[in-house]
Parts: structure tokens; sequence; C-alpha cells
């Protein structure tokens, strides 16, 4: 298949297969730039399954940025407690009252705007500015870069091969629905392209897949030796 139709294959894809996550909007609808970065910040290193009751424990309490941003720090990190990693959860403290201080309440449209704020670095930036603005970036983490790899066979290794992949993966950016675009292949990585027995069948990229054309899926992302 021409490189041009892989963007609308993984939308059709994620259209139907998508995983209901509590901080996704319904299709259609514009997502909440506090409710995308809220998620993000927890799922830096943390499981989508575990992240899904604290998400939902801190909108029901701050439902939106400056609600967050006017609490007392203390009952902030109270309700991280169990979360883990617990510099993120003053980092978020420290983002949530910069943007209702020094934004008004409203987050930065842009990668760069939103890498000046506390705890926001290049992936949550590009993961952020594609889901709440559908600016055409892509967000590359670890499930995307196997994704990637596999597709187009990146012989380089990890992590040297990150610019390469980054740009490879940004040939998957639809013109409109970034955010999407995203999700669909963080969803991807997720459910059908596993680090073992990928389910190559059900995957939209089947017959495009150069690695599985090789039959040698399970051998990408390339790591250099430890
Ligand atoms: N991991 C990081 N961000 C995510 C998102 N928006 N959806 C699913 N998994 C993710």
């Amino acid at each position: 298949a021409e490189t041009s139709s892989r963007p609308i294959a993984l939308l059709q894809w994620y259209d139907r297969h998508r995983r209901r996550l509590p901080w996704r909007a319904a299709p259609g609808e514009t997502s909440d730039p506090y409710r995308v970065w809220l998620s993000e910040i927890m799922l830096q290193q943390t499981t989508v399954k575990a992240v899904g009751p604290y998400f939902e424990k801190f909108v029901a309490r701050w439902p939106d940025v400056t609600a967050l941003g006017r609490a007392a720090q203390d009952d902030v990190l109270r309700m991280w407690a169990g979360l883990g990693y617990y510099s993120r959860a003053r980092n978020l403290y420290a983002c949530a009252v910069a943007v209702t201080r020094e934004y008004s309440g409203v987050f930065p449209d842009t990668e760069e705007g939103l890498r000046a704020l506390p705890g926001i670095g290049p992936y949550t930036a590009a993961a952020i500015a594609a889901i709440a603005f559908d600016r055409r970036t892509m967000p590359v983490d670890g499930n995307i870069e196997r994704v990637v790899s596999r597709l187009f066979a990146v012989e380089e290794e990890l992590p040297q091969a990150k610019p390469r992949i980054q740009q490879l993966a940004a040939t998957l950016l639809a013109d409109a629905r970034a955010g999407d675009s995203a999700q669909a292949l963080m969803d991807l990585g997720a459910t059908i392209c596993t680090p073992k027995k990928p389910a190559c069948s059900l995957c939209p990229f089947t017959e495009d897949c150069t690695a599985r054309l090789q039959g040698t899926q399970e051998t990408f992302p390339r790591k250099a030796p430890k």
C-alpha cells in the first residue's frame, strides 16, 4: 500500500477498536486539555489500569485546573498516595498553580508552551498538543517505538534509532485528527502489536508491515546489547 493510505487505515481501525478510557472524549467531541494533561501525567510511569480509579477520583474532586490550582498541596499529595513517583504529584500541583495564576486557567496549546510547565517533558508535551489540540506531532513512547520499528523494519538499534523512529512515526499522522492518530498507535501497541506474539492478523497494517512480511516481528525494536 502507499504510504499515504496508512494514516487513514489507522484511523479506521481506531474508530472500530479504540479502548474506552476515562480520559478520552466521546467520538467527535473535543478533548478537555485538563483531562488530557492529568491523564498523561498519571500515565507517565503507571499502567492504564492502575490510573483509571485515580483519574476518576481527581476529576470528581477537582473538575478543572483552577480547582486543582487552588487546592492545598497536602490534599493533592494525599489523593495521589498509591500511584508512586511522588515528584510527579508535586509537579502536577505546581503546574496547576502555574496554569491557574499565570495563564488564567487556560493551558498553552503548543508543544513549546506546554514544555515550559512543571512536569511536562517532550513526550508529554507532544501527547497533550496532539490529543487536546490536534497539533500534528506524534508522541513516541515504548509502545509506538515497537509498532513503528516493526512496520518499517528499522534495523538501527535503540536508543540511536529514536530520531529515525520519530520521523517515521510522524508519517502516520492524519492531516486532521492528530490526537486520534497518536492514540490509535498507543492502542495498537497495547492490544495488537505486543512485545510477544503480536496479533498481526488483526492489525490494520497487516499487509503492509515489513517485519511481518519477513516473519521477524518479535526481533524489533532492535536494541543495543546491555
Ligand atoms: N499512555 C500514555 N498516554 C495514553 C493515552 N492517552 N491513552 C492510552 N495510553 C496512554
